[in-house]
């Protein structure tokens, strides 16, 4: 696996893939890597001549200074997990090398996606995102990007921003991956202690019977019943549960048959936040 730490030393090797016509499919990440990004990395293997992967802990998409301070960093493992996958590149610059001494996002527009849910807990998480996933597409000029759908609302917000920005690549969302009890992988998740850890699983099972639930409820009477059984519980605590229409985001009023919902979530178990979301059935 090659390494580069200069976006200069990564785009002369980009240029030469481009010579020989090869095709660059891109993981972006922020390390701390997990199975949920080998399972990216091996999609995109499978459809690209080089792999590209990128660790770069983003400071401009952290609202909260502890979480980026906390943010788990092992890039011994990481390299080691990369080579396990064959991965071709890994581009690991510092923050210096990406925003010089001018450490501050762009703002977007991304026509209304960035205020709901993450946008309204994270104030300009969205920001951040849309500038480092556009300064990386700029020097990795990738064919194709993967993402996960655990963070939905960042794909939903990254896909927006290639078709206003008209950029050259398409976005790939791939689906969640989950511990066997159904925890969604998360970089996050490193940080829980053993009993933050065994309590995480009620999230994804109280998604599952949300989603049961709304096959012969509303929306609100789901949310309703969803907020109870945090109320009961006595360590995790919910920040939001929304069901939200897949294509603008905004939470659901009324059902509608030819419409996708999926219910989003995100919780606290200690200082820990961790998100979810689960596709919903409409009859
Ligand atoms: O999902 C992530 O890990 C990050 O938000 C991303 C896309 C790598 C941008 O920093």
């Amino acid at each position: 696996m090659k390494i580069f730490n200069t976006k200069q030393e990564i785009k002369s090797f980009i240029r030469t893939q481009g010579e020989s016509n090869k095709t660059i499919g891109f993981v972006p990440t922020m390390g701390a890597l997990h199975e949920g990004h080998l399972s990216l990395i091996k999609k995109a293997k499978k459809k690209n001549d080089i792999v590209v992967v990128s660790i770069f802990v983003n400071p401009t998409q952290f609202n909260n200074k502890e979480d980026l301070v906390k943010y788990p960093k092992t890039y011994k493992n990481d390299t080691r997990l990369l080579e396990s996958v064959s991965c071709d590149v890994l581009f690991f610059p510092s923050v210096e090398e990406i925003y010089g001494n001018n450490i501050l996002p762009i703002k977007f527009n991304f026509d209304g996606l960035e205020h709901q849910m993450e946008g309204k807990f994270r104030e300009g998480h969205f920001n951040g995102v849309g500038t480092i996933v556009k300064a990386l597409f700029e020097v990795i000029k990738p064919h194709n990007a993967y993402f996960g759908e655990k963070d939905f609302q960042q794909l939903k917000i990254i896909k927006k921003m290639v078709e206003k920005h008209h950029l050259n690549v398409e976005v790939i969302g791939c689906e969640i991956f989950r511990e066997k009890d159904g925890l969604a992988m998360s970089s996050r998740n490193s940080r829980l202690n053993n009993k933050q850890r065994t309590s995480a699983s009620f999230i994804y099972r109280t998604l599952e019977k949300a989603r049961d639930k709304f096959e012969t409820e509303n929306a609100a009477k789901t949310t309703e019943w969803v907020d109870k059984q945090f109320k009961k519980h006595p360590s995790l605590e919910l920040e939001y549960f929304t069901i939200a229409d897949e294509k603008t985001l905004e939470s659901l009023k009324n059902k509608e048959s030819d419409k996708k919902y999926r219910a989003f979530i995100a919780v606290f178990a200690g200082e820990i936040r961790l998100i979810d979301n689960i596709r919903l059935k409409t009859n």
